[in-house]
């Protein structure tokens, strides 16, 4: 175990999970725009059980999927970071990078801004010489998002969801990917 890294930004700080953080991310988990390019929006017991592994991870490894707090504002949005990644085409092992805040601090440019911090720390703490990022087809936001931060879209790494049946909306997926700008020279 130990202490989590914390990264802060002009406008954000990336840190552990604090007990009352729970509150809003049950609020978020539960607004079906927030969840509509999940199955379904989060229960309260649900939110919190992911929330408990975010945290575990997040302990485990001193990095993952950060809290996000505001400076000087809204104590908890929701979290940017970074996971290992299970799912996906020939992915493994890949780190993804990955966000969700809630609806009313959408729109600040936080989720990029949160995730180019993220970025640089995969990249220049933990060497990692690739990330990737998920979402369904129609998600445009996360996509926009992923754009931002300099990711790039290769329609052959489209792939589907193979626990959802054909035809359903959230079946098809796109990946994104980004390299570490000096990639090259890792050995
Ligand atoms: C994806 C998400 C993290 C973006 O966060 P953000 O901090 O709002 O990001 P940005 O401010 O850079 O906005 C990104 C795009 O979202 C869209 N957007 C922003 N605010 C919006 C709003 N209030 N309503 C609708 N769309 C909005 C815009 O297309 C924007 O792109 P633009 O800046 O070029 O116009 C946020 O929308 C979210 O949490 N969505 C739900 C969870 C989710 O889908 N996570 C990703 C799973 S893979």
């Amino acid at each position: 175990m130990t202490d989590p890294v914390e990264l802060r930004t002009d406008r954000l700080l990336l840190r552990d999970w604090r007990d009352d953080d729970l509150d809003p991310f049950a609020d978020l988990n539960a607004d079906p725009v927030v969840m509509e390019y999940f199955r379904a929006p989060l229960t309260r017991e649900e939110s919190d059980a992911f929330a408990d592994r975010i945290r575990t991870h997040l302990h485990e490894d001193g990095w993952g999927l950060w809290a996000v707090e505001v400076l000087g504002g809204a104590p908890f949005i929701g979290f940017v970071g970074l996971a290992r990644q299970t799912y996906g085409p020939d992915l493994i092992p890949a780190f993804e990078v990955g966000w969700r805040l809630s609806r009313a601090s959408w729109g600040h440019g936080y989720a990029p801004e949160a995730a180019r911090a993220a970025i640089g720390f995969a990249f220049d703490t933990l060497g990692l010489d690739e990330l990737v990022s998920i979402t369904t087809t129609g998600n445009a936001k996360s996509r926009r998002v992923m754009e931002k931060v300099g990711m790039t879209y290769d329609p052959a790494d489209d792939f589907d969801n193979p626990t959802l049946p054909p035809g359903h909306p959230m079946r098809p997926n796109v990946l994104y990917r980004l390299a570490h700008r000096n990639a090259d020279t890792i050995v």
